[in-house]
């Protein structure tokens, strides 16, 4: 522990994990003033900027790998850029979405703009749109939250609802993470009567669809400010866009010293997420006559007779399970890799035996919110049953309606392994034979 003085408008740079107390003086921190007898955290891996807006002492816990350290004073930092032009804007009744590239701070804004709310006595409704790197729910969601007080990080929100959009790779499923999104900003309103909805977003911003996805987000939640924050430029394209839309747009730079995060760093906290999510486990056996995989209908399309089967198995070799819908078919057999076979105007998808194992899934209510994730061990075709490992503390089995397959294979240690695309050309090839699967 440690008690430092600050002189007025000196800046504090404090890195997570760490926790805060004001003895004497006033700070700001992520639009909060904090005063003598109030505390705040760092969380791990995260950079937090105080500034002291009067001669003061606060005491300082720093945790392993946590650092502080004084940066003097500074007219131009960014907090100050961003405090000037987040003053102007008016929260009350506004949807405001923050976009950027990786690592611009779009999360910081985030936390900023829903503790100005609080302050001014807001309901503020938060939904995290990243699925990388997502605070409020598990990865691979979309989730929605409500602030009761004042944040440092967005972790610090509980998800209300979350969605399942089956990867965490957005550019694969942007249509339904852009329709998910406007779904809880529904939500939030209509259920929760909130009074702001701030939404932070992914860092895709570059190339046709991801500006076609960012500019659909901003004008279908029906968005009156855009807040873009710009490194070099790697914002100029969305920008551009931007400036025919009708909305507010808000430029802000990005602060210079921020700690970025690599590939590597990224993927072990989304390892952390699934773990931390599932462990302790615990296998579930679900009855998928009952409670169907939605993005892959089995057991309720068409099965062969042992003739037929023979039949097929002169063409395809070795198979242990097929199952028809219209004009299309999945077949379960001996391969190595997912191909596709045409075989009398059928198209044949051939998965590999223990296509299944490690799939992240979700289990899901009948209004398509997440119950919780899972991950899928095996399928048994004689009885239509599935083994997926939930947590321990997953108790609300009565609500599950339906399985939604992912496109991520998880190993027992919960770290990614692959990612399984070809779950995503089923349920197109699904969807052109009119079977009522998610709108992608
Ligand atoms: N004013 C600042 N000065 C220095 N570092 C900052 C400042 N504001 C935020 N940071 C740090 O910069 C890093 C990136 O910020 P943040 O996580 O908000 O960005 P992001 O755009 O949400 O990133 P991601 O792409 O990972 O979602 C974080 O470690 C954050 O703590
Ligand atoms: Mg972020």
């Amino acid at each position: 522990m440690e008690i430092i003085t600050i002189e007025p408008n000196e800046l504090l740079t404090i890195d997570g994990p760490a926790s805060v107390r004001v003895i004497e003086g006033r700070f700001y921190v992520l639009g909060v003033d904090y005063g003598p007898g109030n505390a705040f955290t760092v969380m791990r891996g995260r950079r937090v900027v105080a500034k002291s807006l009067e001669k003061g002492k606060v005491e300082i816990i720093v945790g392993p790998e946590g650092n502080f350290e004084k940066v003097g004073k500074s007219s131009d930092e960014v907090i100050e850029i961003w405090e000037r032009a987040l003053s102007e804007v008016s929260l009350r009744n506004s949807v405001i979405v923050v976009l950027g590239a990786m690592d611009v701070g779009k999360t910081t804004i985030t936390t900023i703009l829903t503790n100005k709310g609080v302050k001014e006595g807001l309901k503020v409704g938060i939904i995290d749109g990243d699925p990388g790197q997502n605070d409020v729910g598990p990865p691979t969601t979309v989730s929605a939250a409500i602030a009761n007080g004042f944040i440092t990080h967005l972790t610090q929100l509980k998800a209300l609802k979350s969605i399942f959009i089956e990867t965490t790779s957005i550019e694969y499923v942007w249509n339904y993470a852009l329709s998910s999104i406007v779904k809880l900003v529904d939500y939030l309103k209509t259920r929760h009567s909130v009074d702001f909805v701030i939404i932070n977003t992914d860092g895709w911003i570059s190339g046709p669809d991801a500006i076609k996805f960012k500019l659909g987000l901003v004008d279908q939640v029906g968005a009156n400010y855009a807040i873009v924050i710009k490194r070099e430029n790697e914002a100029n394209e969305l920008l551009s866009k931007l400036s025919e839309w009708g909305g507010k747009t808000i430029v802000l730079p990005s602060p210079p010293n921020a700690r970025v995060r690599d590939r590597d760093d990224r993927k072990i906290r989304r390892e952390m997420g699934y773990s931390k999510y599932i462990m302790p486990p615990r296998d579930l056996t679900i009855n998928l006559r009952d409670k169907p995989i939605i993005n892959l209908p089995l057991f309720r399309g068409l099965t062969y007779d042992r003739s037929m089967l023979n039949l097929i198995r002169r063409v395809l070799g070795p198979t242990m399970y097929i199952e028809q819908w219209g004009d299309v078919a999945v077949a379960i057999g001996n391969v190595k890799e997912f191909h596709m076979k045409t075989l009398s105007n059928v198209n044949i998808a051939v998965l590999p035996m223990n296509w299944e194992r490690g799939l992240l899934v979700a289990l899901e209510d009948r209004e398509n919110y997440l119950l919780t994730l899972g991950v899928l061990k095996r399928i048994y075709y004689n009885t239509g049953k599935a083994v997926i490992t939930v947590s321990r503390n997953f108790d609300r089995e009565n609500e599950v309606s339906h399985i939604r397959l992912g496109m991520i294979r998880l190993n027992e240690n919960f770290e990614e392994v692959e990612k399984v695309l070809y779950i995503g050309k089923l349920e197109s090839m699904l969807q052109s034979q009119g079977i009522p699967i998610i709108s992608k």
